[in-house]
């Protein structure tokens, strides 16, 4: 693909800043940590997989410049970093465990200088995107083969190249199944507060040659009742060992209005979204955001009376049992969910 959400480059981070998208790709270069919390705060970058990219090599930018030559002070200055980074936003796995991931590998190199362990933080931060950027292609490789010549897919938020390193997840099952010529139709919902559906979603799939509708949110029964979808597609934030999982604010509703009309439902993700140490829905924490996001357009136009109560939660969580599937890096895992996940995945280190 032709767009790389978030890179290293001349000892900075480069991201795309989505906040921007549509009207402008503007990339800009972030060299403090502070500043990637902010990124990551305000949705300049964002998408579980990104962030867990971003995690990665934020590690990386709060320990680069300080000098010490022992480990204990090093380790006590990596866990302040990951603290903080792990306080800008709650829901998304991928970010706790790329923080996870590179506390491991500096502890696994403590014996060592801590040039060394610089070196080695910094190594596995960008093996993060690698990997990222592999695991997504596999997503779509196992994903495609569940479509059919003119599939039209219904999508909720951002789940593509600009919520991954390059390609995608939700997304990415698409170009992949469009890259072995079969036709596709997406819908996509706009995605309110922030619009990632609407702004992020239509901009990518357009440039990339998509079918792609914009869609308001509370059009998705009418099509589904008028047979115009045949299957939901959507990326996660956290997946527990149960399958429960926690995406983008509004697709739980997708997910029963999917089952009233008999139509499959799929998650895609990779196993750096997953969180086995939560065995349910009720273990895990779901982001509240501003008012404002509610009360306003995008924070230009006000909407509502200005003494309204607004409730913001970012994210929902679709219960295993409305889940046809999950598409992952690994194969397509289906019922029952506590048994299968562990058996796919369990092996594996996630999280
Ligand atoms: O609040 P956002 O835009 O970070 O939410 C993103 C989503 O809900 C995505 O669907 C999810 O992170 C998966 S991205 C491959």
């Amino acid at each position: 693909m032709d767009i790389r959400t978030i890179d290293w480059k001349n000892n900075k981070i480069r991201i795309i800043d989505q906040t921007k998208l549509p009207l402008k790709l503007l990339y800009i270069n972030i060299d403090h940590l502070e500043d990637l919390w902010q990124a990551i705060k305000i949705m300049q970058v964002r998408g579980a997989p990104a962030l867990g990219a971003a995690a990665g090599l934020g590690m990386y930018l709060g320990i680069k410049d300080y000098i010490c030559s022992d480990w204990g002070k090093f380790s006590r200055k990596l866990n302040s970093v990951a603290k903080y980074l792990a306080s800008s936003r709650p829901t998304a796995r991928n970010l706790f465990w790329g923080i996870e991931r590179i506390l491991a590998v500096a502890s696994a190199h403590k014996n060592q200088p801590i040039t060394k362990i610089k070196q080695a933080i910094l190594a596995d931060a960008k093996l993060i995107m690698q990997e990222d950027a592999f695991s997504c292609r596999k997503i779509g490789a196992y994903g495609a083969r569940l479509f059919k010549n003119n599939n039209k897919v219904l999508t909720i938020c951002n789940a593509g190249i600009l919520a991954t390193i390059d390609y995608g997840t939700a997304l990415g099952v698409v170009y992949t199944a469009v890259s072995q010529g079969k036709k596709v139709e997406v819908f996509c919902c706009e995605t309110r507060p922030l619009l990632q559906g609407a702004r992020l979603t239509t901009w990518e799939l357009n440039k990339q040659g998509i079918d792609v509708t914009l869609i308001a949110d509370n059009t998705a029964a009418k099509l589904m009742q008028e047979n115009q979808v045949d299957m939901v597609i959507t990326g996660a934030d956290r997946i527990a060992a149960n399958g429960d999982t926690a995406n983008k604010i509004g697709s739980f509703n997708l997910a029963v209005l999917a089952k009233y009309h008999n139509i499959p439902f799929y998650v895609a993700a990779p196993k750096s979204t997953f969180d086995l140490a939560i065995r349910d829905k009720s273990g895990i924490k779901i982001e509240l955001r501003k008012d404002q996001e509610v009360s306003s357009i995008l924070f230009k136009k006000e909407i509502a009376p200005k003494n309204a109560k607004v409730l913001n939660p970012a994210f929902d969580v679709i219960p295993h049992q409305l889940i046809s599937g999950i598409i992952t890096d690994q194969g397509v895992i289906q019922m029952p969910y506590l048994q299968n996940i562990r058996k796919i995945l369990g092996k594996n280190k996630c999280g």
